[in-house]
């Protein structure tokens, strides 16, 4: 399973760069309205710096005309631009073009299967259903990534699940068994999957045995030293 960063924030991505385990990134407005000083267009030009994998760049226009014209320009920002439109009938109007102007896409706000199969038909490079969101309204939102991920394989959709609204390392370990090909998760759920108790203990433990054997040999070669005959 691919993992993506949900954030617009440069410092996050360098990070999960560095650790070599980023694929790509998503953004949304939400996330953009936490960075601060510069433009949408500047930060997905510094993200696509970064990775050379998918960047989704969000539109806000709700009318077809709008979506196309945001979307158009974000393609020109850099090759590894998705641009990311929200389920709906204007979403998947824009997305059929989208496509025929060979721009990829990623459809977002997906909380059922059938939706996601709607924008794949459609032409989304990339379908995200939202698991948290559902989750937070006592339904189980990665029954939607099974589904969907079954319904891409089985009739061999040309379009990729990105399990979205991830809150918890637990939604990574149930999206990756569904076999979503894709997550794209905080920063957080990324430092939290890094650690576990007994790992950061064991780390602690080995640290401390460690320095006892180095210490225990320069007593033992000092005590040698000071003996009488020992040569200097
Ligand atoms: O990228 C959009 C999605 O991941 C939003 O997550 O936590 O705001 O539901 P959340």
């Amino acid at each position: 399973m691919k993992l993506f960063i949900d954030t617009a924030d440069i410092d996050e991505i360098r990070t999960i760069a560095s650790w070599g385990v980023l694929d790509g990134v998503t953004t949304n407005p939400s996330l953009f309205a936490k960075t601060s000083g510069q433009t949408y267009d500047e930060v997905l030009q510094e993200i696509c710096g970064i990775t050379s994998g998918p960047v989704s760049a969000e539109v806000v226009a709700e009318d077809v005309d709008g979506m196309v014209r945001e979307g158009r320009h974000f393609a020109k920002i850099a090759d590894n631009i998705y641009v990311k439109v929200p389920m709906s009938v204007e979403g998947l109007e824009a997305l059929a073009r989208f496509r025929s102007e060979g721009i990829k896409t990623n459809c977002t706000l997906i909380f059922t299967a059938n939706q996601g199969l709607l924008a794949a038909k459609a032409g989304a490079n990339l379908l995200s259903p939202f698991v948290g969101r559902l989750d937070d309204i006592n339904q189980d939102g990665m029954i939607v990534i099974r589904d969907l991920v079954s319904i891409v394989e089985i009739h061999e959709l040309d379009a990729e699940v990105l399990a979205a609204s991830i809150r918890n390392p637990l939604h990574v370990t149930q999206a990756a068994l569904a076999g979503s090909h894709i997550a794209t998760l905080p920063f957080s759920v990324f430092q939290q999957m890094v650690h576990h108790p007994l790992t950061d203990k064991g780390i602690a433990q080995f640290r401390a045995d460690w320095d006892k054997a180095r210490k225990a040999l320069e007593q033992k070669a000092g005590t040698a030293a000071g003996a009488p005959g020992a040569v200097r």
